[in-house]
Order: C-alpha cells, then structure tokens, then sequence
C-alpha cells in the first residue's frame, strides 16, 4: 500500500482519502455484523484491525505526510479506527451472550426425568425359587433349617445309612477335601441337613432346607457340578406315608397351580423306608389322552420325575438320636435346578450358571 517516496505525492496518498477510510471503516463494520460466531469474529479482527489491516496501514501513512495535512487524516483514520474497535466489543459480548444460552441449553440436565436409567437386573430365579419353596412350607408352619456346604462325611453319609462299604456311595461323585483325614466332602445332597437337624432339635420337628450341592459331574447342558436341592424332614407321633402323599401334592399344587399332584413309584434310598420316587403330572398336558403323545414338556410321559422320598429309616432316628418306639417321621428331596428347567422350558443348565444377566431378566424382578 505504502508507495516509494520518489513518486508520493503526500496529500495524494490514495489509503488516507476521506471516501477511502470511510470505505475501509464500512467494510469492518460490515464484515464485523456478518460474523456468525467468535471464531468468525477472531477472523474478521484480524483482517480489518489487525497489523496488517487496510486501516492499521492507512495508520502507518500518516507519518509520511506533510504536517499540514497530518492532522485532519489521523482524525479520519483514529475515528474510522475506534468505530471499528467499538463495534468489534459490541459484536464479541453479543456473540459471547448467545454462545452462553446456547451452551447453557445444549448442556443442561433435565432433573425431573425419571432417575432409573441404569438397567437393571434381576434376582437369580434359584434364588426366587428356594424362597417360593420356603414360603410355601413356612406358611404350614414350617421352620427353614441351614447346614455348611463344606460337611462331614458322618453326616453326608454315615449318618445317612451310608456306610462306608455302602454301594450308594459310588452313585454319589463326591468331591473329598483334603486332608483325607479330615474326613470332609463338600456335601452331596441337603441330606445331611435332615441329621443335622434332628441332633440340634428335640421333635416335633418340621423342616425345609433348600442350599447348594457338588458333585464331580462336567458341566454341560444337563449336568452341573454345583446344584440345588431342598430338602424336607418331618418328625412326629404318628406321621406316615399318608402325611408325606399329602404334603407333597400340597407342595406341587402351589408350586405349579391348581390339580397338579404327585405319584410315588417304589424306590430306593438308605436313608428312608419305605421309599419312593415323586413324579409330578405333567402341568402341561395333565396327562390328558390326545395331548399327552405330543406333549414336549413331559415327552410324551404324562408325568415328570421331581424327586425321592420315604418314611425315615428308624436307623437313621437311631443315629441322630430320636426315639424310633416313639417317633416316625418323613422326608423328600428334589433337584431345584431341575425344577426351574421343567417349570420353565429351559434347554440349557449353563445359563443358569453363567450369570449373564439376559438370562436373569425375564424372570422379573421378584421381591
Ligand atoms: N438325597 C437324595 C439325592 O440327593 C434325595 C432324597 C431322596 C432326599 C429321598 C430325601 C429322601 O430326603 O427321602 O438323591
């Protein structure tokens, strides 16, 4: 802008025109009320009142002139100059100010919108479904009873009428602890509970004991090595095999809703006699003829195993300590893991193990 001073006229000095500052200061202004945000505006600063904007130039001119003339063109030039300044404030506290709302909008947390945006789980359905078992029972005046999942082996066994020598034990794929001394096992099956119970109780004694228990199986589809069962003990004057038939269709008609009953088919069990296995009617098809053969969830059986069960083995009351002249007594045992699969339709025992919470969901968040 600034030309060679051989050929400079100072008065002709084209920046420092009254028409060419007013156009310099008008296209500022301009430029400064077309900047949609800061950031436009730190550009527009710089191209109109920067160093090397047209005005800080026309600024550097003024030196050059004559005296005379210096006076009327720093006049033009400082105003046009602090006209731009001004509207440049103007134009930042504006744009800060909508900037501000803006932010203050986009960011801003709506505390009235409901809190629960955290999924949620579920309660295990085992864990429901021990607690179902123990309502029911509780409800006929029952007590819940608890025994150690690391147990003796007299309980779990001996105790049990499972001698040492006793062909049942094998059935049984216990985990043993170690050292063998000890003589622990993680226990079997919630039998020993039954013992425990009556060497801890004076009868009458009516208890339901749900809990966990091992056996060396791999886990697959059907089997797992850690599982559920519950197990029922009563003992009293006079109890029977009556009281047992009815205690258990009572069981299943809560369990899985109204005429669902149970049969005994004769078994065996050491720690009972007699015994017999339960079987449930099939709360699909109740056995109906014409839906029994195509019944998926009894295959076709009319009937699903459930459990085993019998009258308390006298030797048993013998070893825990209850008068067998005086007192008889029964008990029952079934699967909770199987329980839950048949009640449900589930396919595969691992979902119940592998915590993943899809599985958890659907059954509802149970209080
Ligand atoms: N403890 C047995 C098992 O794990 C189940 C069982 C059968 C329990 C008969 C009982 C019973 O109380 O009377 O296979």
């Amino acid at each position: 802008m600034s030309r060679p001073s051989s050929d400079y006229d100072p008065v002709e000095v084209s920046p420092l025109h009254a028409d060419e500052v007013e156009a310099m200061r008008d296209a500022a202004l301009e430029a400064i009320d077309a900047a949609a945000s800061l950031d436009d505006l730190k550009q527009v600063r710089i191209e109109h009142a920067g160093d090397r904007s047209p005005l800080a130039l026309a600024n550097r001119e003024i030196g050059a002139l004559p005296p005379q003339a210096r006076k009327n063109a720093g006049m033009r030039v400082g105003q046009a100059r602090k006209a731009v300044g001004a509207r440049l404030a103007e134009r930042a506290a504006a744009l800060q100010e909508q900037q501000d709302a803006r932010i203050l909008l986009e960011e801003s947390v709506d505390v009235t919108l409901p809190v629960d945006r955290e999924p949620r789980g579920a309660r295990h359905p085992l864990t429901t479904i021990q607690e179902r078992v123990c309502d029911v029972f509780v409800a006929m005046g029952w007590e819940v009873a608890e025994g150690p999942e690391v147990e003796a082996e007299w309980l779990n066994f001996d105790a049990l009428n499972l001698g040492p020598d006793h062909p049942a034990r094998t059935m049984q794929d216990t985990f043993w602890l170690t050292p063998a001394k000890a003589a622990l096992v993680l226990r079997t099956h919630t039998s020993p509970v039954q013992a425990r119970t009556m060497l801890e109780r004076t009868p009458p004694i009516y208890v339901i004991c749900p809990g966990r228990t091992f056996r060396t199986d791999a886990l697959d589809a059907t089997h797992t090595p850690v599982f559920h069962q519950v197990e029922g003990l009563a003992i009293d004057e006079g109890l029977s095999m009556a009281h047992l038939k009815g205690t258990l269709d009572h069981f299943a008609t809560e369990m899985f809703g109204y005429g669902i009953t149970t049969r005994f088919r004769p078994s065996y069990f050491p720690f009972t006699e007699p015994s017999a296995e339960v079987d449930l009617i099939c709360f699909v098809c109740r056995d109906v003829p014409g839906e029994v053969e195509t019944c998926r969830t009894c295959r076709g059986e009319g009937w699903i195993e459930w459990g085993g069960c019998g009258v308390v083995n006298p030797r048993v009351l013998i070893a825990c300590g209850v008068d067998p002249e005086r007192y008889t007594g029964f008990a029952f045992g079934m699967g909770l893991d199987r329980t839950l699969m048949v009640r449900y339709d589930l396919e595969d025992m691992r979902d119940m193990v592998e915590g993943d919470v899809r599985f958890t969901v659907p059954f509802g968040l149970e209080l």
